[in-house]
């Protein structure tokens, strides 16, 4: 776990204009598409988070070079030879995953450690191997690993639905493989999130052949051979979000660049809703708010619903706006472990079921406080900056898995935040 501690302050209105970081979500399963070409790939606007750190040790084990500076990574696997996804690794970070398709694409053998569950709820892989089943790959659990062979892919159809829907990764993964695959493949309930659509864009400049991603049928025609490419990540709309809700807490004026407004638009509806300004120009979303905002309904969905790694984020608004407001969620129905640190903090929110209801409070109250995952760990931020008194946040590893200098970028804008590697204790 981290030692350090991000020692927050109440702060008056944002000022500003910020600029997003490209997404991690995007960027993640990009990386494990290079893995399906010898030739080199250059990848730009990349986040320095360190998930993309742990994919670059992963792709590394397999024997691939990569090199990271400023933010552009070069991914060279010339003839790796490696397939195994090693148990550290897998369980710092579930997206690991996502070389399994690549790495039965090119080398009919994958052997990934079986991710465990997580604090956001059970995280199951069911949907990753029934799609590339259809492919004509088979699968064995052997000591804690899910070991995939084939003697070679072909195309194949799959309806891709869990019992919450869509598979991000999933989708992903049944992708990638697929580009190699001789014959047609159609994946049938696909997710529609903007990241698939990134990975598409990113297959179809290696030379895959891929039509209808963003929309919930995926038709892939396999080639025989990708190539490598230079390709800029899209910019990130879970940073973007926490942004404008940054800006809906505490009140104030911000142009977020780069922020697009096509792929926040729950978001900016819900904003909206509550009584915040949001304009859409091009490239760029400006948000102005006086706190406090009212309640408002939101559910999370796949996209374009609003996003479940927006939720935390979203409940930390709700707990200072009038009013009762509603969230469910359906996505992760279990990713709730904000709600006591936020209750903590003088919030009133209770659960009930997949929901919570969230009474508005005039005022929330600092206190010591410790992230449980990513998005929890930038709700707990938001809420200290509209918190009486200092909030000391603990669990920084996972704030860091995400998002790159957020502190840095809300300090810029007016806000009162400082990492310190150690408190001394109180009390
Ligand atoms: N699911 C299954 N079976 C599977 C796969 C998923 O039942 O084989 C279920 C999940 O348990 C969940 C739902 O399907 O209830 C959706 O999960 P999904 O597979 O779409 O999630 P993911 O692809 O593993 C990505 C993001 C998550 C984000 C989700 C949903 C990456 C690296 N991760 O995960 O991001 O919450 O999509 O949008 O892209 C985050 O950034 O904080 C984060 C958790």
């Amino acid at each position: 776990m981290s030692a350090d501690t991000l020692v927050i302050r109440p702060c008056g209105p944002l000022h500003g204009t910020v600029t997003v970081n490209g997404a991690k979500n995007a960027v993640l399963p990009i990386m494990a598409a290079c893995l399906l070409t010898a030739e080199r790939s250059v990848i730009e606007n990349v986040p320095h988070v360190t998930d993309v750190l742990t994919m670059i040790e992963i792709l590394r084990g397999l024997g691939v070079a990569v090199e990271f500076a400023g933010d552009r990574l070069t991914v060279a696997p010339g003839r790796y030879t490696g397939t195994v996804a090693a148990y550290d690794l897998v369980s710092r970070m579930r997206a690991s995953v996502c070389v399994l398709g690549p790495l039965l694409a090119r080398h009919g053998r994958a052997q990934v450690s079986m991710p465990g569950g997580c604090v956001i709820g059970p995280r199951p892989i069911d949907l990753h191997l029934k799609g590339l089943q259809a492919l004509g790959a088979s699968f064995t659990i052997e000591h804690g690993y899910v070991v995939g062979t084939t003697q070679a892919l072909r195309g194949g159809r799959v309806y891709l639905s869990g019992a919450f829907g869509s598979s991000v990764l999933a989708t992903g993964n049944v992708m990638m493989a697929a580009t190699l695959a001789p014959g047609t493949t159609v994946i049938e309930h696909a997710a529609c999130e903007p990241e698939v659509v990134d990975l598409a864009n990113f297959l179809s400049a290696m030379g895959a052949c891929i039509e209808g991603q963003g929309s919930p049928v995926i038709r892939v025609e396999g080639v025989p051979r990708l190539r490598g490419v230079r390709y800029r990540i899209i910019p990130d709309r879970i940073e973007a979000g926490t942004l404008m809700i940054a800006a809906a807490i505490v009140g104030g004026d911000l142009a977020i660049d780069g922020a697009l407004a096509e792929h926040l638009g729950a978001v900016i509806d819900k904003l909206s809703e509550a009584g915040a300004q949001v304009e859409k120009r091009n490239g760029s979303i400006r948000v102005q708010a006086n706190h406090p905002l009212r309640s408002v309904e939101v559910t999370t969905l796949p996209f374009p619903g609003f996003p479940t790694d927006l939720q935390a984020q979203m409940m930390a608004l709700m707990a200072v706006s009038r009013g009762v407001s509603v969230l469910t969620e359906k996505v992760y129905p279990e990713r709730f472990m904000h709600i006591s640190e936020l209750n903590r903090m003088g919030a009133s929110i209770t659960r009930e079921g997949s929901s919570a209801i969230v009474k508005g409070v005039s005022r929330l109250s600092g206190a010591p406080v410790t992230a449980s995952d990513l998005r929890a760990s930038a709700a707990l931020m938001l809420a200290g900056m509209a918190a009486e008194n200092q909030t000391e946040l603990r669990g920084l590893e996972h704030l860091d898995r995400g998002y790159q200098d957020l502190e840095a970028k809300l300090v810029r804008l007016g806000a009162s935040i400082e990492r310190v590697s150690s408190l001394p204790a109180t009390g």
